[in-house]
């Protein structure tokens, strides 16, 4: 019988080879140590022996399954320890890679200019107001002192729309919206978009505009430039000035246009102020007698001013934008570039 124990350990000592995976260790282990292994056998015959050599027996079989049980416990582990470290190597972070970044939008220069425009007069007491883009006739011209024959109308090409409606060509008609429903003391500013048959570099069919007005006792022409005076401080710099120049507008008297001090030059001349020191920001003045009494409001009680600028002429001023195209094709390349 001895050598059938010798045997069985010749066979497992070639039989534990390297193991590839805890699977083929498994298999291994049941070809020996399983319900129909090897060793099982082993005591199965275990009633062939004669009684009084059983004891002797059982001990061999005993001491033979301990060993292969540590041999492949043995080889278990260092199986288990690679099984491990591959795994670790395989699954391996680079905690030191550079995420992967989300690039990040910017506000269109459009945007940006609008909320600059809304932060400075904010800061002064304005209230944002918001009128309708589809207007009538009556609150785009007739209440601002434009009636149907009126030769100012000619200044804005108008979009008309079915049943007496248009396009606004101008956010002036907030201004009535407003003072019809809200009494003075009044501190406006609207922003929103307009539209005019006009396209070329500097003009484009939609645009924004941002509408201030003030109505109170004691308003004057003072008041307008000191204001504005602040604007052109914020958006163009410091040291920049503003200058008023006599116009005209059908809902304000008088009229004024409003220059802003170059802020490419500081005054002294260059291409972009055509030798000047001065450019043309925006339209402005006294509101008219006329458009006051039209919303109920007594024009020997009260007087305002208002003023309308353009949010792409400004930001074109501003950053130097030379073609009114850029701020509607939104090429990423271009808008990438107004970064805070
Ligand atoms: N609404 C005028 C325009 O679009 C601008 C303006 C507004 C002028 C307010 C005076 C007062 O040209």
């Amino acid at each position: 019988m001895s050598s059938v124990f010798d045997e069985l350990m010749e066979e497992i000592k070639t039989f534990l080879r390297e193991f590839h995976s805890s699977r083929e260790l498994h298999e291994a282990r049941m070809r020996f140590l399983g319900r129909t292994g090897k060793l099982t056998a082993l005591y199965k015959r275990m009633k062939e022996i004669p009684p009084e050599e059983r004891p002797a027996f059982g001990q061999r079989i005993n001491a033979l399954k301990e060993e292969i049980e540590a041999r492949f416990a043995s080889i278990e582990q260092d199986l288990r320890a690679r099984e491990l470290s591959e795994r670790l190597a395989s699954e391996r972070i680079d905690v030191t890679m550079p995420g992967r970044r989300r690039a990040q939008g910017t506000l269109h220069p459009v945007t940006r200019v609008r909320n600059m425009l809304i932060d400075v007069f904010a800061g002064m007491g304005f209230e944002v107001f918001e009128g309708p883009e589809i207007e009538n006739d009556y609150y785009n011209f007739t209440a601002l002192n434009t009636p149907a024959d009126h030769p100012a109308r000619d200044m804005q090409d108008t979009f008309y729309l079915a049943d007496g409606l248009l396009l606004r060509t101008q956010t002036s008609a907030g201004q009535i919206r407003l003072m019809e429903k809200k009494k003075p003391p009044i501190k406006m500013l609207s922003p929103g978009r307009v539209f005019r048959s006009d396209d070329d570099a500097t003009h484009s069919p939609m645009f924004h505009q941002m509408e201030g007005l003030v109505v109170d006792k004691n308003i004057t022409l003072c008041d307008l430039q000191g204001m504005l005076d602040e604007f052109a401080r914020v958006i163009f710099g410091k040291g920049s000035k503003t200058r008023l120049r006599p116009s005209y507008f059908p809902f304000t008297e008088p009229s004024v246009e409003v220059d802003v001090s170059c802020h490419a030059c500081g005054g002294t001349g260059c291409a972009l102020c055509k030798g000047t020191g001065w450019i043309e920001v925006l339209g402005a003045g006294m509101v008219n007698r006329r458009v006051l009494e039209n919303c109920g409001i007594d024009p020997d009680e009260y007087s305002g001013f208002a003023f309308g600028m353009g949010i792409e002429r400004i930001a074109m001023l501003k950053y130097g934008i030379n073609n009114i195209k850029l701020l509607t094709e939104n090429d990423v390349r271009f808008l990438a570039q107004f970064k805070d």
